[in-house]
């Protein structure tokens, strides 16, 4: 079996380059994402990945196909294209690569020993093709090219995954990044690496000398307890009641480690001194006595456990702004256990060791002014209305006391380190050092709270804003699991296995520079290929984070690389995000639109220059993940106002489907690469084409790919089907581009990824619901739409909207009266009949219809919409039973309403199991009701579901 005739690949016969290149025909995707989904975890991740955090990841097979895709010719088989990648076994096999990883893949779930062991090979980025082989690469790209091996520019490379496979086959590379950070990271990876190879000798051997100073400076400050060094602390706040002036604890929870009982819990001594003990709850206390669940602070109230007044959170955020609130010892987990365990009360020594801390960062000048600077305050930031401000804030005194003896051990043999080797390699070690050093930040700040189950700090910026933490772990960083030997076994192993990856490469072959990417040094027409995976909106404030770790490698490295580190923080105005602090000052539209705006400019500013340095014969190859169609819309203006065309649009799953039933943000499960080209017609010369001439061309294109997905059996979710669609459909409409309304009004690419998203949702109901749904209101199906797309009761807002607007209801409209749907922020919940209907009993016991609670009356005799009626007879059925329903729909008649009939069925077959409404369903279409309505129980049961398991009625 080939892959082609399912392919995701969406390709047609317009390219007509003197170029023709591979990722401009079919693509075994499919192959690729079993591969690239296989990466996902963090153990199997690229190493590069793991030397030091970056905020976004791509999976190597992915990448190597846009890579070798880019530059190689159309003619090159896949099952020679897929071994070059390394993806299937090394050895000769009887059936098709395709084929075999098809095949593993189904049969993985029943395997024995790890994934590859099953699949019967390594990770694609644990190998690499043969040295004849990466040859036979290079002559056939020579061939295709002039003679010349291309030049592969990413130019906003981030954590460098697309720049370092590049390298890796061997073509010229250049990385390029705004963020001082990704680009030391580039740096490490693709310079270092391949030039000094293993650093490990040389940074142990310095950094044995840091970890001796460190030891002497900090060791008083971390007692030990018999012999055994502490690990880290529970640290939580106090404050003065305000009511009743006694010592008040805060943290929103007093487990240490709920897993294994820990627990600490507040009291005060005989001098009504705020104290701290390590209990095990409920061997030792019992959880009625004490609960470490129920802490002091809810949702920013503070209770006093003396008093139990409350002060209101804008209180408490004036206190802690003002800087009246006391950091609290509350427990010390030990690196080893003592009498039985590792978690202890704090002793009067280990209180005087944090005094100690807190008197020499106030008196010691250096210290005292050390990250003083004020931080940038992004708009999601979660920290600044509780007073931190400055940098060092970010750290409580031993914290900061803690990364302070790092830095000064580092200064302080500085001047060795470079006396003792070439300008090129000590740069290359104090750059590793450094990188231990800062690293040790995200396990040991005020912003990491402690992990319910297992009693360690998390890392900071779990959610990317700097969000407060009521309570945090202090980490003795000479020991213990966050220690300098932690990270810097980390790093090295990381950097170690980078540096086996880049081994057999040139170190001339890559550039690493460091700049905007909407103003590179490249000259025109001099790059073969631009592979870039952008910022995607504002999903990731990539400089606004990165400051965290910026200004502490400024304090490390700024003489080492003074350009880079010359401003006091990374740069917000040349970063290609929707940053709606930096446009707030701007009057006119709304922030969100001018944020928007901005974003779309910066981006086409990127693909512009993008367009200026690429070779004609060359493409630009861009990743998109973002489901939000805004985005779509955003980026696919930037791609047209700069001059390109889309040529070809590929899908590839990512990450796996998973989000059935689950709850939270739903992630990007699909990466679509759109590769673009300068067209070779003038375009600025092209006659405006009219939308409508090419609206029905958009929906056939959105139309055949969400029916080529059903046939691949990909077992996509509905979201990224659609998303999938767009490829094709911004395809057709940027060849057209211009495209004007009847008016000759400018129509945006938004318009067209609204019929694709039609389009598909059509094609959904189809293959889905047994037909269509006709007979059906348009708000009754865009509740049942959302249903089917979703399988959940919490979808994006702005989704749900324009998946009403695709069947023609305004949700906003109908939201008052007919109650729904509610929101809570972005989100919209859709409201099962509970929340909908008043119960039948109560309107029969004499209460009135409450209008304003709910959108339905059961006692109506008729009802706007078909899910009003059977909202209503599910409540009916509910509350007064299976007879009386049976009478209730005769009453109205509604068993001869076709839509009604069908909104049940298509109810029973979208709601999950769990939703109280389809047991109700199930019960309805059962018995005397079920015959009633002429409920072909048969049929339904095996309704078709397009190779997805729905439940069936058998399932009750
Ligand atoms: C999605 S990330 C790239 C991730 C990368 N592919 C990886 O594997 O880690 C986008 C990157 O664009 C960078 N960036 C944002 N604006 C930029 C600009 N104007 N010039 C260059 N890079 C920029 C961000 O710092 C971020 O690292
Ligand atoms: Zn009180």
């Amino acid at each position: 079996m080939s892959d082609k005739a399912n392919s995701e690949s969406d390709v047609k016969e317009t390219v007509t380059e003197e170029r023709p290149l591979k990722i401009e025909s079919v693509l075994p995707v499919k192959t690729v994402s079993i591969e690239s989904v296989k990466e996902g975890h963090t153990d199997t991740m690229s190493p590069h990945r793991r030397i030091f955090k970056w905020f976004a990841r791509r999976p190597t097979t992915t990448t190597r196909l846009a890579i070798l895709g880019s530059v190689l010719p159309p003619e090159v088989e896949d099952e020679q294209l897929l071994r070059w990648m390394c993806v299937g076994p090394k050895e000769n096999i009887e059936t098709s690569i395709e084929e075999y990883v098809l095949n593993k893949h189904a049969t993985k779930d029943d395997r024995d020993g790890s994934i590859e062991e099953h699949f019967g090979y390594e990770y694609t980025h644990r190998r690499l093709p043969s040295e004849s082989e990466i040859e036979d690469i290079h002559e056939t790209v020579r061939s295709h090219w002039d003679g010349e091996l291309p030049l592969i520019l990413d130019p906003t490379a981030g954590g460098g995954t697309i720049p370092l496979e590049a390298l890796r086959y061997g073509f010229p590379t250049v990385s390029n990044e705004l963020n001082p950070v990704a680009w030391l990271l580039n740096k490490v990876i693709l310079e270092f690496a391949p030039t000094h190879g293993s650093l490990e000798s040389d940074v142990r051997k310095w950094m044995s000398r840091i970890s001796e100073s460190v030891e002497q400076e900090l060791s008083e400050f971390f007692p030990k307890r018999n012999g055994v060094e502490p690990n880290h602390y529970f640290r939580a706040y106090s404050i003065d009641c305000p009511s009743c002036g006694k010592p008040l604890p805060i943290s929103n929870r007093w487990w240490f480690n709920k897993r294994l009982s820990a627990a600490v819990r507040p009291y005060l001594d005989e001098e009504e001194n705020l104290r701290f003990e390590a209990i095990k709850v409920p061997e030792e206390v019992s959880t009625d006595e004490f609960d470490p669940d129920e802490g002091t602070v809810e949702g920013g109230d503070v209770t006093c456990p003396h008093c139990n007044v409350v002060t209101e959170r804008t209180d408490v955020v004036e206190i802690f702004k003002e800087g009246k609130f006391d950091y609290e010892l509350c427990g010390v987990r030990y690196t080893e256990k003592i009498d039985g365990t590792q978690y202890h009360s704090p002793t009067d020594e280990d209180r005087e060791a944090v005094r100690k801390a807190k008197d020499k960062i106030d008196s010691d000048l250096e210290l005292a002014t050390l990250l003083t600077q004020d931080r940038y305050i992004g708009y999601y930031d979660r920290s600044e209305p509780y007073g931190i401000e400055q940098w060092r804030d970010l750290y409580s005194p031993r914290q900061l006391l803690s990364h302070a003896a790092y830095l000064q051990a580092f200064n302080d043999i500085k001047p060795d380190i470079l006396g003792n080797y070439s300008d090129e390699k000590g740069e290359a070690v104090l750059t590793l050092l450094s990188f231990i050093s800062v690293k040790m930040i995200n396990r040991n700040s005020r912003l990491e709270p402690i992990k319910l189950n297992f009693g360690s700090p998390n890392s900071m910026l779990g959610n990317n804003n700097f969000s407060f933490q009521w309570h945090f772990g202090e980490s003795n960083l000479m020991s213990g699991t966050f220690s300098y030997e932690t990270e810097a076994k980390n790093i090295l192993d990381h950097y170690e296995e980078v540096v086996r990856y880049v081994s057999h490469t040139d170190p001339e072959s890559a550039t690493v520079q460091r700049g905007d990417a909407a103003d590179l040094p490249q000259s025109d027409n001099s790059v073969g290929s631009v592979v870039v995976d952008p910022p995607y909106g504002d999903s990731i404030m990539y400089a606004e984070v990165a400051d965290a770790f910026y200004v502490w490698f400024r304090e490390y490295l700024r003489d080492i690389y003074p350009s880079a580190f010359s401003s006091p923080e990374t740069n917000k105005e040349d970063e290609a995000v929707e940053n709606p602090v930096i446009v707030s000052e701007e009057s006119g539209s709304s922030t969100a639109d001018a944020a928007r705006k901005r974003y779309e400019e910066k981006m086409s500013g990127i693909f512009s220059e993008a367009h200026r340095v690429l070779e004609t014969g060359g493409c630009l190859t861009i990743y998109f993940t973002d489901k939000e169609v805004s985005a779509w819309d955003s980026l696919t203006m930037s791609i047209i106002q700069s001059g390109f065309d889309i040529t070809a649009t590929h899908t590839i799953t990512t990450e796996m489907p998973q989000r059935i039933g689950v709850k939270g943000d739903a992630a990007a499960d699909t990466t679509l690469l759109l590769t673009c080209r300068k067209p070779i017609d003038n375009r600025s010369e092209r006659e405006p084409t009219l939308w409508r001439d090419i609206q029905e061309e958009t929906r056939i294109a959105a139309r055949e790919k969400a029916n080529e997905l059903y046939n691949s059996n990909h077992n996509l979710t509905k979201t990224d089907m659609i998303i999938s669609a767009f490829g094709p459909t911004l395809r057709t409409f940027t060849q057209n581009y211009p495209v004007v309304d009847d008016k000759d009004n400018p129509v945006r690419p938004k318009e067209a990824l609204r019929e694709a998203r039609a389009a598909v949702t059509k094609v959904i109901i189809e293959r889905e619901l047994s037909g269509d749904l006709e007979a059906v209101d348009p708000l009754t199906t865009w509740y049942v739409l959302s249903w089917l797309v979703y399988d959940r009761e919490d979808i994006p807002y702005d989704e749900a909207r324009q998946l009403g607007m695709g069947v023609g209801v305004e949700i906003d409209d109908v939201k008052y009266d007919s109650k729904i749907w509610g929101k809570s922020k972005k989100t919209l919940l859709l409201k099962g009949q509970n929340h909908r209907v008043q119960d039948y009993t109560e309107l029969e016991a004499g209460e009135d219809y409450r209008k304003r609670a709910f959108g339905v009356n059961p006692q109506d005799t008729s009802f706007d919409y078909n899910i009003d009626a059977v909202h209503a007879a599910l409540n009916v059925l509910d509350t007064k039973g299976s007879d009386f329903v049976w009478n209730w729909i005769q009453d109205r008649d509604l068993q001869n309403k076709p839509g009604f009939l069908k909104t049940i069925q298509s109810l029973h077959q979208v709601l999950p199991n769990s939703h109280p409404d389809k047991k109700l369903i199930v019960d309805l279409l059962s018995g005397e009701t079920g015959e009633l309505l002429d409920a072909d129980v048969e049929t339904l049961s095996k309704a078709n579901n397009g190779g997805t398991t729905r439940t069936t009625l058998e399932d009750f």
